[in-house]
């Protein structure tokens, strides 16, 4: 299979954990006879201080040319006072949106050795293996009106969503669904809202052309007290925008590192953008340190997703586990024993685990 790939490695570790994917995957491309090209453009910080501006002409023309792109982070203290349009997360809102991503994956594993890592319990954590399907251009963060009144006394922001949209999303969450475990939970405030009473109608048709996937139908609320007291019982969550937002969030600290999370952000068509949820970590950027995990398991979501490439992609991801199993681990995991290695060992281990598979 051949596949062009836009990198993106942006600010701080970004670089870095970036240079980590692009080894692994030319590592996958070798084992499995495909060929990926790369090409690396400027996001964020560095092209504001190298072209002027947080996503210039020639990124965004890539990128919508690429089979897929992968992202590192933007963002540090250099740009912190900068003004608005020349903030570094401009240019990631910008991508975003301009490749018309609607839907955002994050999955959330809790890896045996790691389990001590989690600020909850060891026992309220272990087994813990879900994936949160996040609507991504609709909700209350798109609806109009979203306006100041009354002389600035009264706001009102509307939460919309068209059945299309949720078609979509839901959608997506059950061939999700289907790939894993075979169970999705629906999270909306269908007791309340109008939009999630449309989104439960729209979960309940979309389930007859799923025969095999259970379902069920949990209030928002009920499910960030779940997500917390046992993450375990969940497979895939799909939900509308801002509650993915805050869930996704919360379930991010059931793993104990920001520097094991990767995501997705995918278009109808399987196009997608791919990054971790960290951000570009300025206080060890340089230091050899970074964790590499969350980078190289978004370069196999993209694999999985843009590519269709399940098998590579579970190589990846079984191989990660076996090694963070193995007790091998970045300075950011509290370690109870194991061995402390860096950016360069941890990667290096991932492929040569690779390359010595059976
Ligand atoms: P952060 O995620 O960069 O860092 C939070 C803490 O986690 C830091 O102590 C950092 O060292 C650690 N950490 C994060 N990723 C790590 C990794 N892979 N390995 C080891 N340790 C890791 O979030 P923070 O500090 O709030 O933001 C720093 C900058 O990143 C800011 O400029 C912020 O705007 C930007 N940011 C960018 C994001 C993105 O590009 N998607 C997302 C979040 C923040
Ligand atoms: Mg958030």
């Amino acid at each position: 299979m051949k596949k062009h790939i836009v990198m993106l490695p942006g600010d701080g570790i970004g670089p870095e954990v970036m240079d980590s994917a692009k080894m692994v995957l030319n590592t996958i491309a070798e084992e499995f006879s495909h060929s990926f090209t790369f090409e690396s453009q400027d996001i964020g910080g560095i092209a504001i201080d190298r072209q002027g501006t947080p996503l210039p002409a020639e990124t965004s023309a890539a990128c919508k040319k690429a089979d897929a792109v992968l992202l590192g982070a933007v963002g540090g203290p250099k740009w912190d006072s900068n003004p608005s349009h020349l903030r570094p997360e401009r240019g990631l809102l910008g991508i975003r949106k301009e490749l018309g991503l609607f839907a955002n994956l994050r999955p959330i594993k809790g890896f045996e050795k790691l389990l001590h890592a989690s600020p909850l319990k060891e026992e309220v954590v272990k087994g813990s293996d879900l994936l949160i399907v996040r609507e991504l251009t609709g909700g209350l963060y798109f609806g109009t009106p979203s306006e100041r009144r009354d002389n600035g006394q009264s706001a009102v922001d509307t939460l919309f969503y068209s059945r299309a949209e949720i078609e979509r999303i839901v959608d997506k969450a059950f061939q999700c669904a289907k790939q894993r475990r075979g169970q999705l939970t629906s999270v909306d405030k269908a007791n309340v809202l109008e939009s999630s009473k449309l989104w439960r109608e729209v979960v309940e048709e979309k389930r007859q052309q799923y025969p095999d996937v259970a379902v069920e139908h949990v209030l928002v609320d009920a499910a960030a007290m779940k997500l917390i007291t046992n993450p375990s019982q969940f497979d895939v969550i799909v939900t509308e925008n801002m509650f993915g937002d805050i869930l996704s969030d919360e379930a991010s600290v059931l793993t104990g590192s920001l520097g094991m999370l990767p995501s997705a952000s995918l278009r109808e068509d399987g196009f997608g953008l791919y990054e971790p949820v960290h951000g570009s970590a300025p206080d060890i950027a340089g230091k050899g340190t970074a964790n590499p995990v969350a980078m190289i398991l978004s370069a196999a979501m993209m694999l999985r997703h843009s590519f269709g490439l399940n098998e590579e992609a579970n190589v990846i991801e079984e191989t990660v586990e076996s090694i963070l199993n193995g007790g091998f681990h970045t300075a950011d995991i509290k370690a109870a024993g194991g061995q402390k290695v860096g950016t360069k060992e941890m990667t290096q281990k991932i492929i040569d685990s690779i390359k010595t598979r059976n």
